[in-house]
């Protein structure tokens, strides 16, 4: 099975407003000569600006969540098919900010996968232990668990992208070493494998967590990393730039 090609996805969270695009189109123009994938997810008010001045460039344009419901009433949620109808081609699903926030477990993280799925969107699954749970050695146990419970059998045939972000190294400036960034990445793959046989083979996997310009080269080009999910340093052009092109 060949590599897949590298995506790096930018993720805004809470953070940019109509102003911010002139960082996104900045990201748009010094791609020339990358090939990894490149993608933005701003918060849900902007998505649809973000694809309108993104159109035609090489920058596909995210959601950050989405409702597992295609509509009705639910005050304040986005379902998926209106960020399809926004102009985005994917969704991070099971954030850890999610997942500890409002109590996302991993069945409304698959349920969540599966209405990206029936819109179109490609999602992008986020795992990842606590600070606790790998000083209990069980980072493995809770990382691969979380892979089977928030990964619905649909999945099988489609796009998508598995992100392992620990929750200790977000926005922190910790990482963890590369050896352990491929023990997870690698057992995550076994995972993968074991669920969806050759097509979990070819999924990229992303790592996720205080990934700079400094430190993209030696993450990217660990075993099994198949590209990064970026918070805070995607919100300049050239720190994002800076990464993308350490893919
Ligand atoms: O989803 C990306 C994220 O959680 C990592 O954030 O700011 O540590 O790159 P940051």
């Amino acid at each position: 099975m060949s590599k897949p090609t590298p995506l790096i996805a930018g993720n805004w969270k809470m953070n940019g407003l109509a102003v911010a695009l002139s960082e996104a189109k900045a990201v748009a123009a010094g791609l020339e000569g990358v090939s990894a994938r490149v993608a933005i997810c701003p918060p849900a008010t902007l998505v649809a600006r973000a694809a309108e001045a993104l159109a035609g460039t090489k920058v596909a344009v995210g959601g950050q969540d989405c409702r597992a419901e295609a509509s009705g009433a639910f005050t304040g949620d986005v379902a998926a098919e209106m960020l399809v109808d926004a102009g985005a081609a994917l969704v991070i699903l099971g954030h850890s900010e999610r997942r500890a926030g409002y109590g996302e477990t991993d069945a409304v993280v698959a349920a969540k996968v599966g209405a990206a799925l029936r819109a179109g969107l490609e999602p992008i699954v986020c795992v990842g232990e606590t600070l606790e749970e790998r000083k209990a050695g069980k980072a493995l146990e809770i990382v691969t668990g979380q892979v089977r419970g928030s990964l619905p059998a649909e999945l099988a045939g489609k796009a998508f992208t598995v992100a392992y972000e620990p929750v200790w190294a977000i926005g922190t400036g910790l990482t963890p070493t590369t050896p352990e960034i491929e023990e997870v990445h690698r057992a995550i793959r076994a995972t993968l494998v074991e669920q969806f046989g050759d097509q979990g083979a070819g999924v990229a996997i992303l790592y996720g967590g205080s990934v700079k310009p400094s430190n993209a080269a030696e993450i990217l080009h660990a075993d099994e990393v198949g590209g990064a999910l970026v918070g805070g340093a995607s919100l300049k052009a050239e720190d994002f730039l800076g990464i993308i092109k350490a893919a």
